[in-house]
């Protein structure tokens, strides 16, 4: 278990607040509607599980037309370690081919898992591919991965809260949250 990650939400500092958090949502839709175009259509594609909240907040604070599907890929935490290593787990619903695809994800770690999902969903002919992701640990990178828009950069903590979990835990805390240093460990 990563050691600062707290035993239980009475004793996790919270490092995002759920206002900061709202108000920066709302800020990407904007952006990301402004770099589509008012009258075009976005479909968003959520990376489960962790993206779900993320992905209903920020489809609610879109201002344009928009529909949206899920995908799942196996986690590099059950083993995998390159983007060789990953396995789409569940594929998506509907045809992407010719749309304009944004991914949502929670975070980008290494990378790896992004850089999956951008090579199958780009062999599927969308008109457009971006991703938008609420958090980004630049420091944990291994492979150079476009991300259109960012929430907030973080430091390499283990972070819990808002769709993100620790072994299926903590994903309805309102806020994004870390341990005390040593206090799980
Ligand atoms: P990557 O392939 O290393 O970029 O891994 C990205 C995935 O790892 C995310 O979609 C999360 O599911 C998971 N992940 C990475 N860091 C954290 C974290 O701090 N808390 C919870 N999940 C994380
Ligand atoms: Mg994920």
């Amino acid at each position: 278990m990563p050691r600062e990650v707290a035993a239980s939400p009475d004793d996790m500092r919270i490092l995002i607040d759920s206002a900061t958090l709202t108000a920066r949502v709302s800020e990407l839709a904007l952006q990301l509607h402004s770099a589509i175009g008012p009258g075009t259509s976005v479909h968003f594609v959520g990376v489960l599980t962790g993206a779900f909240v993320f992905l209903a907040d920020l489809m609610r604070a879109y201002p344009g037309p928009s529909s949206c599907d899920f995908i799942a890929v196996s986690s590099y935490r059950y083993g995998a370690e390159s983007a060789g290593a990953i396995t789409l787990v569940r594929d998506l619903a509907e045809d992407i081919t010719g749309r304009h695809v944004v991914i949502v994800e929670d975070i980008i770690d290494t990378g790896w898992t992004l850089s999956y999902l951008r090579a199958r969903l780009l062999a599927r002919g969308p008109a457009s591919l971006r991703t938008v992701a609420l958090l980004s640990k630049p420091a944990r990178r291994q492979v150079d991965v476009p991300v259109e828009l960012i929430g907030f950069e973080i430091s390499d903590h283990f972070v819990v809260g808002y769709g993100l979990d620790l072994a299926g835990r903590y994903r309805n805390l309102p806020y994004i949250g870390v341990g005390p240093p040593g206090a799980a460990s």
